[in-house]
């Protein structure tokens, strides 16, 4: 049978040649050799198999591995927008193969995900992973945005000096009324694949991030930056070290992963400083500091190409929706 339903043990079996595919995540990483990614491939692949209806796909001809994904439900995403999401990832393609686009193993994972009522699908695929993206195209998905990731590397950058405007620290419980409410009014209308897909709503999409910012101060962040002026919180910045994946990598990685200024103190380089003060933060734990956004977001950009971030790679997100 050309398409298996994998189990964790034979998924591990994968190890050697998914070291040979192209694109696996952290793939713009040179630090992280080729079996190390495999590594963490096959962790991010297995974790599909404890996640509400979740499976792995592989597909093979000839007993050669074309390819490989991942779909489950996504839990989060279905409970705060009130309809069954499902997400295929990750999902990778042989380089071996030139004429093979991944159409059978999308339209697998579809299948098993449609059999259990999902109305809805995401899948984010690098940029550069032209055959994917023809074929999920080609599938019914439609573009629902582009995230570009930059990184700061401390072997090779100087920490920034920065003239800070406000006083920066690391929040506490009590500024958790306070966060939320920025969050708030920070991400109202911003330009996500959420707000941007006429699909969902715009109140929900807001709220999404200030469930997250509330789940980032008790479990999702090592650490919240908070700046403030006169006592008055104006931007925020979480901090995340990847632990479970710096563990399966050897490399040591964080990231600043939710930021935002309030409208009021927008334009006094609030940003540039959070981004700023929180590289010696992270040199302590990592030796990379990342930060991602959607392509259009030219503030943080120019924030970061600033501070001596550089641009690395960038994914494009896909959305499926019932007719
Ligand atoms: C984007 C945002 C964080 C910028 O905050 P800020 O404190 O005003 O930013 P800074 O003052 O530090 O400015 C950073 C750089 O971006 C530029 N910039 C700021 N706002 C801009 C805008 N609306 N359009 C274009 N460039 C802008 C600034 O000119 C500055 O560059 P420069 O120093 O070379 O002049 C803030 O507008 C915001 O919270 N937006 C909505 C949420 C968001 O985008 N969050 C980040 C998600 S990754």
């Amino acid at each position: 049978m050309p398409i298996q339903e994998l189990d964790k043990k034979k998924v591990g079996m994968f190890h050697t040649r998914l070291a040979d595919f192209g694109y696996l995540d952290l793939h713009p990483y040179s630090q992280v050799e080729p079996a190390k990614r495999a590594a963490w491939t096959i962790e991010q692949l297995k974790k599909n198999l404890s996640a509400p209806q979740g499976t792995i796909f592989g597909h093979f001809r000839n007993g050669r591995l074309l390819g490989m994904a991942g779909a489950r439900i996504s839990t989060f995403d279905s409970e705060h927008f009130e309809k069954t999401m499902g997400r295929i990832g990750p999902i990778h393609l042989s380089p071996e193969a030139a004429e093979y686009d991944g159409k059978q193993l999308v339209l697998a994972c579809m299948k098993h995900l449609l059999k259990y009522g999902c109305k809805f699908v995401d899948v984010r695929v690098p940029t550069a992973d032209l055959k994917l993206i023809r074929s999920l195209l080609r599938t019914g998905f439609y573009l629902a945005d582009t995230q570009v990731e930059y990184a700061f590397r401390f072997d090779k950058t100087e920490l920034p000096k920065v003239e800070h405007q406000a006083e920066l620290r690391l929040a506490v419980p009590d500024d958790r009324k306070q966060l939320l409410a920025l969050t708030r009014d920070t991400f109202d209308g911003y330009i996500d694949r959420f707000h941007l897909d006429p699909f969902f709503d715009d109140a929900k999409a807001t709220d999404m991030y200030v469930k997250w910012i509330g789940n980032s101060l008790t479990k999702l962040a090592d650490a919240v930056l908070v700046a403030e002026i006169g006592m008055r919180i104006a931007g925020f910045l979480t901090l995340e070290v990847k632990h479970k994946q710096n563990k399966a990598t050897d490399f040591r990685m964080a990231e600043g992963v939710l930021a935002g200024v309030a409208p009021w103190a927008r334009g006094k380089g609030i940003y540039t400083s959070l981004l700023a003060e929180c590289l010696p933060w992270f040199k302590e734990r990592a030796d990379v500091a990342t930060v991602v956004t959607q392509v259009d977001n030219t503030a943080v950009q120019t924030a970061w190409a600033n501070l001596g971030y550089r641009l690395v790679s960038g994914k494009h997100t896909f959305h499926w929706h019932t007719p």
